[in-house]
């Protein structure tokens, strides 16, 4: 049996001022309706076989996150919370999935899914993660592989040759990234991650023993409650601030030996900035697309996101307008990633 685990943390800076601390990316509503998260735990759960999902979030998360799976319809499937105090980033957070399942069976194979991905390929993500699925099971830790379009560095590339990662790169810096396109021979790392709980663990105890030895103290020395289909466990704050702060991909993924490959046979996106967000909507003739209300004159390839305001353009082009109750967005679209930049300084000035 297949169990997900579903990892959301992190703020989605570069979707201020919708996405903040207390209201991240995975629950912004999108333009199609429903959010991220609602969507990651439909896809879950009708995953082959699926009983228990397994959810690693931030404590503050909780009632927000299960209120989105309400949305779901998923009878008899057990929900399973493992809450952080603060994020230690994803590491921690998939030690803490595989001590969890082990327990029950070192054995069930888990595949990790960011809350904060968009897939509207249904068939095809089933079936790439079967094939994952059957690749774990003989001992490696699987990554899915996305076809480049651009030398992004914000992303995990892999060089891969049949089903084996020759090698796995994270974030790498631009002039590396551009080499990797140009090869032809990597994919982008997805994100999403199938394994055995026990080659997890085996591979942690090898790779990061601190992140590992920190997360089964947290988790031990949690505090759990157990209702009729839901599990939370709010994980021990000593301990787990104990747990260095580092993601899967730098712990384990650049170093394991035997990390196995799929493409994604599937459409895939990360909802990264308000430029791929703004793609979710249609355009007009002139390139403009708007969700609320707005009036256009003489505007080209403007993105309009307003609640509860009409907003008017007169002449103007390539800007991201974002107008919320307490804040108001203008940015030009080509520099969509900087907007992480703006939310970085907001903190600063508290
Ligand atoms: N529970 C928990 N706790 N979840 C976390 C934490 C944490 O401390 N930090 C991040 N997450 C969740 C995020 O919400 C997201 O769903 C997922 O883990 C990945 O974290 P990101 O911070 O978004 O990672 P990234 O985008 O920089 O890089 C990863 O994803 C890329 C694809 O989107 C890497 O795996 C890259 O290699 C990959 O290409
Ligand atoms: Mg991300």
């Amino acid at each position: 049996n297949i169990v997900p685990v579903i990892i959301s943390g992190g703020v989605g800076s570069r979707l201020w001022p919708i996405s903040r601390a207390l209201h991240p990316k995975p629950f912004i509503p999108l333009p199609e309706g429903g959010t991220l998260i609602r969507k990651t735990f439909a896809r879950a759960v009708e995953l082959e076989g699926v009983d228990h999902v397994v959810t690693v979030t931030n404590r503050d998360l909780l009632f927000l996150t299960a209120d989105e799976y309400a949305e779901v319809a998923a009878p008899g499937v057990k929900k399973t919370f493992l809450l952080e105090p603060f994020g230690r980033d994803t590491a921690a957070a998939v030690a803490l999935a595989a001590l969890h399942v082990a327990r029950e069976n070192p054995d069930a194979i888990l595949v990790v899914l960011p809350a904060d991905h968009l897939i509207l390929d249904q068939a095809g993500f089933r079936a790439s993660v079967a094939k994952a699925a059957a690749l774990a099971a003989s001992g490696r830790i699987v990554t899915f592989g996305v076809k480049p379009d651009r030398p992004e560095t914000g992303f995990g590339y892999v060089e891969a040759e049949g089903d084996r990662v020759l090698r796995f790169v994270e974030k790498p810096n631009a002039a590396t990234a551009a080499q990797f396109i140009a090869s032809g021979r990597f994919f982008w790392n997805s994100g999403m991650f199938c394994f055995a709980a026990r080659s997890m663990l085996e591979a942690m105890q090898d790779l990061c023993p601190d992140v590992l030895s920190s997360a089964r103290a947290a988790l031990e020395k949690g505090r759990a409650s157990d209702a009729r289909d839901r599990l939370t466990v709010e994980v021990d704050r000593d301990s787990f601030a104990a747990v260095p702060a580092v993601s899967i991909d730098y712990a384990v993924m650049e170093k394991a030996g035997n990390v196995g490959f799929v493409p994604c046979g599937f459409d895939w996106s990360d909802i990264g900035s308000w430029s791929v967000l703004s793609e979710l909507v249609s355009a007009d003739d002139r390139g403009n697309r708007a969700t609320g209300e707005a009036i256009l004159h003489d505007a080209a390839n403007c993105y309009v996101h307003s609640e509860d305001r009409l907003v008017g353009l007169v002449g103007v082009s390539d800007l991201l307008i974002v107008d919320t109750p307490d804040a108001l967005l203008v940015a030009h679209k080509d520099k969509a990633q900087e907007v992480k930049d703006l939310y970085n300084r907001l903190k600063a000035d508290g």
